[in-house]
């Protein structure tokens, strides 16, 4: 499948009437990604799922993940002393099926917990929110624009899984000892109709990149990094954590995704970043082949969540690993109790390799698991979430 035509036109227009002929490779993103008709996540291109799609996530493994989380959530509430309402706001929900799972284990096995739970959904995709509409008919959710939640108006926990991968990212690149911003322009082919979408590399479009850098202790200066280290700067998830904790009166903010703290991200030998474009289940990593057809994303820099999150009156609760948090929930149970049911063989090996698959340390159990506080008092807080205690 080639670029979607009419999102290319789109992003060459913007780059013509733009400062010098360019964006930033973050505005790119977002175009390609979120631009309203065509983006990726707008239009109908998204495809999630195991076998057909572009990429699957941890729910559509099963139910398994969403039931563990509720654990989590129910034990959040009766922490917070069981107020009522409890908000839950899931952001960026993609197929809906998280909050499915999750919902339809707190109907069937937490009654008091549903009586005091409102369920928010933040999802900015219209495909895939009315997909969440139809999937989610049966159960009392709202939809909003995180904007629109009133500040400080949230009992309850934020949480998102594998959201803040696909937020836009700034790229930069070593020259000369200097950080450099990766742009996008257009070049005149001679040969074709359309130009050529291409990187150039400038003056950083704003300080805050150096910042960020600041805020995360890495220093580029030094001899480890050479000409040519190139890596990414997720501003906008720095933004989107703040307005979380304006919203957030008590409780939690949970995040799951891929990524790692700093001294690994920009780790030198990690010289060409982390960004990953997801096509029919095959990745690599060129943003301009597939335009509005595939997925584009960049690990998620956890060191960056933490530390941004203090200013933000955001306490660390813990980090881990999801494999992790899921077998402190209760996975390995699941994983043992395999043997003893009465399922066809091939079910049985099915559900057994989806488990392990959630457990897997080089795949989705290797995913970063940050869970914030704010608002919360001593005794409260020394309280230990089960999610990150160690498993047995
Ligand atoms: C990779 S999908 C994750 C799907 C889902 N959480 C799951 O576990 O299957 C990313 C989701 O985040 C949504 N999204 C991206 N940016 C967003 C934003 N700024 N606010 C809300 N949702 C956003 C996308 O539309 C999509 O639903």
């Amino acid at each position: 499948m080639d670029s979607n035509p009419a999102l290319c036109a789109a992003i060459t227009n913007r780059i013509a009437v733009s400062p010098q002929r360019r964006i930033t490779f973050a505005e790119y993103m977002d175009m390609a990604l979120y631009h309203p008709e065509h983006g990726y996540y707008s239009s109908n291109a998204v495809k999630i799922g195991f076998k057909s799609g572009d990429f699957f996530t941890s729910s559509n493994l099963g139910a398994d993940f969403g039931e563990l989380l509720a654990a989590q959530f129910v034990q959040m509430w009766e922490i917070l002393g069981q107020p009522v309402p409890f908000f839950l706001v899931e952001m960026g929900a993609g197929q809906g099926l998280l909050a499915l799972h999750i919902l339809e284990c707190i109907k069937l096995h937490h009654p008091n917990f549903l009586a005091a739970l409102e369920y928010l959904i933040v999802e900015k995709s219209p495909a895939l929110r009315q997909e969440q509409q139809q999937r989610l008919q049966g159960f009392s959710v709202r939809w909003y624009n995180l904007e629109e939640i009133p500040t400080n108006s949230i009992t309850g926990c934020f949480f998102s899984n594998e959201l803040v991968d696909a937020l836009p990212v700034h790229q930069f690149i070593l020259e000369a000892g200097k950080l450099q911003e990766v742009y996008v322009t257009t070049q005149e082919v001679f040969s074709a109709s359309v130009p050529r979408i291409v990187e150039v590399t400038g003056e950083p479009s704003t300080p805050q990149l150096t910042q960020y850098l600041d805020l995360v202790g890495v220093d580029l200066s030094q001899s480890v990094y050479a000409d040519g280290y190139r890596s990414e700067i997720n501003l906008a998830a720095v933004d989107w954590l703040g307005i979380v904790a304006d919203r957030l009166h008590r409780g939690y903010v949970l995040t799951i995704d891929y990524g790692y703290p700093a001294s690994r991200y920009y780790n030198p030998r990690r010289s060409q970043g982390t960004l990953q474009c997801y096509y029919q289940h095959r990745y690599h990593n060129n943003p301009y082949i597939n335009i509005g057809q595939q997925d584009i994303t960049a690990h998620v820099d956890f060191t960056a969540l933490e530390r941004s999150g203090k200013g933000y009156d955001l306490e660390k609760v813990g980090f881990t690993q999801q494999g992790l948090f899921l077998m402190a929930l209760g996975l390995g149970d699941r994983i043992a109790a395999i043997s003893h049911q009465k399922l066809p063989i091939s079910d049985l090996l099915r559900r057994r390799e989806s488990l392990h698959q959630l457990l897997d340390p080089m795949g989705l159990g290797g995913f970063g698991v940050l869970v914030q506080s704010k608002g919360l008092n001593e005794k409260e807080n020394s309280q230990l979430l089960k999610g990150l205690t160690v498993p047995e």
